[in-house]
Order: C-alpha cells, then sequence, then structure tokens
C-alpha cells in the first residue's frame, strides 16, 4: 500500500540538500558564527517580504513575540497586568508570550469560518477589559485582518501584534497600517517563528520580528542581546536571543524556494478542496481576496479519532492542530474568562492532512478517495 507520511522533513529539505550543505560549510569557514553578514542579509530579506522597514532576526517564534511585548513595555506602551486578546485557538505560545510578560491573555472565541480570531467578539473583550494590544494569530497561513482590527489600530490607539509563525508570504484582503497587505507588516509588529516544520523552516529553532517602528526595532535588538545598545553596554536587563549564523544562513537558501512552495501548498490545498466530498468532513475554506499560505492544512471531522485511525490504516498520515487549547493546559487553570465554544469544538474535531513536498497534487486526488470511502 502507497504510504503518505504526514511530514518528513528529511524527505521535504532533500530537493535543496547540497544548497543548504554548501551553505553552511560557508559559514563553517568563515568563523563567524553570531551578529554577521548571514543574520544581516536575511533581516533585509524578510523585511522585503513582509514590506517592513525593520526585521530583527531571533532566536525563535515565542522568543520573537515574547520580545515584541517586553520592548513595549520598556517603551511605556504596556504596563504589568494590562489585557492582551488572543484567539482561543491557538499554539500555546502565542498565550505564553503573553503571561510571561506579566500581561493578561483574554482568550477571544474563533470565527467558524477563517478558524480566527473574531474581530466582532475581540471589539466586546476589547471594551469589557481595557485590552491595552490585540495579538491577532494568522494560524494554518490565512491572514488575519479586516476592516475592524485596522480601525481598533488606528483609532483606539490599540497595538496590533501579529502572531505571524505560520503564515510568512501571506496576503490580507486588506491593507494594514502602513499600506502593506502582507502578514508581517500590517500591524505595529509581528512574530514569525521558523521552526524545521514551518513553511520557511530552519534547521533548528529561529525566528523573527517585523516591524515599521523603529524605537520598537531597536529596543527588540537590544533586549535580544543582553539589554546593549552598544558593547558591554546595559541599557536594559535584557535577554540572549540572538539567532545563530547558521540558521541564517539556512534560512537564506530556503527562502529563495519560499515563493515555490507557496504555490506547490496552494495547488494541493485547491486539489484537496476539489476533490474531497464527503459529508461527514468540512474542508477549508478558500477565501479568494486573501493569499492563504496553506502551513497547515485543516479539514473538520467530528468522529475525529475513528478518521484518523481510518486514514492510518490506508496509508495516511493525519495531525491534530492544536487538541488542547491553552485555556485547557494545566498551567493555565484560570485562563477563560468567557465560554469558548468554538475554540472546544475546533480542538475536537480538526485533523490536518499530509501537504509538504514530496506530496503531489496526483497523491492529494488519492488521499481524497480514500476520505470518499470513509463511512
Ligand atoms: C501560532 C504559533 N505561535 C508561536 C509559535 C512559536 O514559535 P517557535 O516554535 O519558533 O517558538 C508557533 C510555532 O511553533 C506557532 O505555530
Amino acid at each position: 500500500m502507497k504510504q503518505f507520511p504526514f511530514l518528513d522533513l528529511k524527505l521535504a529539505n532533500a530537493p535543496i540538500e547540497q544548497e543548504l550543505k554548501d551553505a553552511a560549510l560557508k559559514v563553517i569557514s568563515s568563523g563567524r558564527y553570531l551578529r554577521g553578514e548571514e543574520t544581516q542579509l536575511l533581516e533585509q530579506e524578510i523585511a522585503q517580504l513582509c514590506d517592513t522597514r525593520f526585521c530583527v532576526a531571533v532566536s525563535n517564534g515565542l522568543d520573537a513575540l515574547r520580545l515584541i511585548l517586553r520592548a513595549y513595555k520598556e517603551l511605556g506602551l504596556l504596563r504589568d497586568g494590562d489585557a492582551v486578546i488572543v484567539p482561543g485557538n491557538t499554539f500555546v505560545a502565542s498565550v505564553l508570550a503573553v503571561s510571561d510578560n506579566a500581561l493578561k491573555p483574554v482568550m477571544c472565541d474563533p470565527r467558524a469560518d477563517t478558524m480566527n480570531l473574531d474581530s466582532d467578539k475581540a471589539l466586546r473583550l476589547m471594551e469589557r477589559y481595557d485590552a491595552k494590544a490585540i495579538m491577532p494569530v494568522h494560524l494554518y497561513g490565512t491572514p488575519c485582518w479586516d476592516e475592524q482590527l485596522m480601525e481598533l489600530a488606528r483609532e483606539r490607539n490599540v497595538l496590533i501584534i501579529e502572531d505571524n509563525a505560520q503564515a510568512i508570504g501571506a496576503k490580507a484582503s486588506v491593507c494594514g497600517l502602513n499600506g502593506t497587505a502582507m502578514t508581517g507588516g500590517l500591524g505595529h509588529a509581528a512574530g514569525i517563528s521558523f521552526y524545521p516544520t514551518k513553511n520557511l523552516g530552519a534547521l533548528g529553532d529561529a525566528g523573527a520580528v517585523t516591524t515599521n517602528d523603529e524605537a520598537l526595532a531597536s529596543t527588540v535588538r537590544a533586549l535580544a542581546n543582553y539589554g546593549c545598545d552598544r558593547r558591554y553596554h546595559n541599557i536594559m536587563q535584557g535577554l540572549n536571543c540572538r539567532i545563530d549564523e547558521l540558521q541564517a544562513a539556512m534560512l537564506r537558501v530556503k527562502l529563495r524556494h519560499l515563493a515555490d512552495e507557496t504555490t506547490r501548498r496552494n495547488r494541493i490545498a485547491l486539489t484537496y478542496n476539489q476533490h474531497i466530498c464527503n459529508p461527514r468532513v468540512t474542508t477549508p475554506v478558500f477565501f479568494e481576496n486573501m493569499t492563504q499560505v496553506w502551513h497547515q492544512y485543516v479539514v473538520r471531522v467530528s468522529d475525529r479519532s475513528r478518521f484518523m485511525q481510518y486514514m492510518a490504516d490506508n496509508g495516511v498520515g493525519t495531525d491534530i492542530h492544536y487538541e488542547t487549547p491553552a485555556h485547557l493546559q494545566p498551567c493555565y487553570p484560570a485562563l477563560a474568562s468567557e465560554p469558548l465554544p468554538m475554540t472546544e469544538t475546533l480542538a475536537r474535531e480538526v485533523v490536518s492532512l499530509p501537504i509538504a513536498h514530496p506530496i503531489t497534487e496526483s497523491d492529494a486526488e488519492k488521499i481524497a478517495g480514500i476520505i470518499y470511502r470513509f463511512e
């Protein structure tokens, strides 16, 4: 029986293995392993892609978000205990970044169609909790941005911090504060994750902050380097959240292939949507006026464990993103201030299908055929 693994990073990276090796060797023989040319060039290239003035490459996606919030506190725009609205159905790291900074995460139930933050609900929560910031998460690669978020940012001085961990290269249907529609450039600042499984994944941990705010960028840069504004001069009690030159070099190789990777993922997602035909399986929505980058292709099935077993029996690997929402994690016993019914329904029903290389359109058709026979 043909096997369709959910994700095999060795296979996914195989087509560019030689390019990665060449770039790694170049760094090894350069003798410069931190804060060098690769990092500088990566920052320029990511800023260009996200259409922002600044990019600061850092250690991982969680640190990118932590550093943004910490920098806003250093700049006096956020204070201990301030409420930050976060979607209920996100990876726990979005919430960790908020609570780690002594801010109060206020969880907001998502919309069923986008599976992203519901901005009507976010507005109500903002008023109820006097929230000072909102963290839209572009979950699964679908941009989370609309006129309402734009207005909140513009008219009410609410900070919009995008969690762009899953959506590099995506484009919203409405332009953001700075006139671009690219995720990472929509709000005041954004955190990216380059975790190995991401569309643009390092061979280890890495992340980045993108912003048009010069003060924020320089504060993040200093915080990520022990709080130094120059060598051995600490203006803040900072951290060590730098990116390695090796990872920056790996990412620059991969960046050259990102547009092709996005096109490939789009084709697979479209093939799935056109061919999956089973009333028990709900496919994700394609939004014509945005560019979704399909970090995950996520269907909903109410009888999920039986479906996943059936898929495994037929050689198809699947995964769940995410099975337990943050407010049901043992570390957050009192996180939910409001009921989160859609968050909990999604957590029970979502299943991710294989989309990473080497899955092809013809594989996606075959997988859709297997799904058709699920009773
Ligand atoms: C939505 C979301 N936010 C934050 C993160 C944290 O990124 P990292 O794993 O690089 O710390 C991730 C990725 O894992 C993510 O998917």
